[in-house]
């Protein structure tokens, strides 16, 4: 059996030196039949918020980035039936699962998940209307979330949305529990970036359109749109 060490301890400060993609992609690989519960708990009430203020309607090429196992991304296919919904993750099981479970709830969807890498995409400039991303910018590096905002923004038509939704900082508890949880298993929990990721968002070159904080039981988390400006 394959050895299984997601261990990798952050320093003190909890920064991420640099991203660990093969242990997350492995650690959400293994994990991946059971996420959607994680999802249900501490994710929908945010992933509500996000698509309401998203902008997304129906005949839109739309892009989600990370998809964990397919939740949002359902909703996106759901609101969007006779457009195109691509969908994207690092690991390909939870890839295999988002694509899996969109086709049989919505088989005449043109509705596509591959397992892809977020700092690199697959797409032409200009492609979508709307992107989509959750909970994913714990897991990178300020280099990588750099990188992947360039991505974004590239593949994105002028005038298109980006919906982003972040771990909230705002709860003090929360935040010092986050910490011990990423400093054990960095690949699975990574580290809070809610404070400094907008900042680099607008950096990149999209404006922001709403800001929210929102909470399900003790998970905070912030949404934010943001607007590439038409040329
Ligand atoms: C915390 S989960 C969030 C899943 C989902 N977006 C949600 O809202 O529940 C983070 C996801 O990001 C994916 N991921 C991590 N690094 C990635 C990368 N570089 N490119 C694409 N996906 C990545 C993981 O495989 C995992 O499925």
């Amino acid at each position: 059996m394959a050895e299984l060490n997601f261990s990798l301890r952050l320093p003190r400060n909890g920064a991420l030196p640099f991203t660990i993609a093969d242990r997350t992609r492995r650690v959400y690989d293994t994990v991946s039949s059971v996420y959607p519960a994680s999802t249900f708990f501490f994710h929908s009430k945010a992933h509500d918020l996000a698509l309401r203020h998203s902008g997304i309607r129906d005949g839109m090429r739309v892009l989600e980035i990370a998809t964990g196992s397919g939740e949002m991304f359902r909703r996106l296919v759901q609101v969007n039936p006779s457009g195109t919904t691509f969908g994207l993750d690092l690991s390909p099981n939870m890839a295999a699962r988002t694509q899996f479970h969109a086709r049989r709830k919505f088989p005449a969807a043109a509705a596509h998940c591959g397992a892809v890498d977020a700092r690199q995409m697959p797409f032409p400039d200009a492609s979508f209307h709307a992107a989509m991303c959750c909970y994913l910018f714990e897991l990178l590096c300020e280099e990588d979330i750099r990188r992947t905002l360039r991505e974004v923004h590239r593949v994105l038509r002028p005038g298109a949305t980006f919906s982003l939704v972040l771990i909230g900082q705002n709860v003090e508890f929360f935040n010092r529990a986050y910490a011990v949880a990423g400093s054990l298993v960095p690949a699975f929990w990574g580290r809070q970036v809610e404070q400094s990721v907008p900042e680099m968002v607008a950096e990149a070159g999209l404006r922001v359109e709403r800001n929210q904080f929102v909470r399900q039981g003790f998970y905070p988390s912030r949404v934010l749109v943001f607007r590439k400006p038409a040329r």
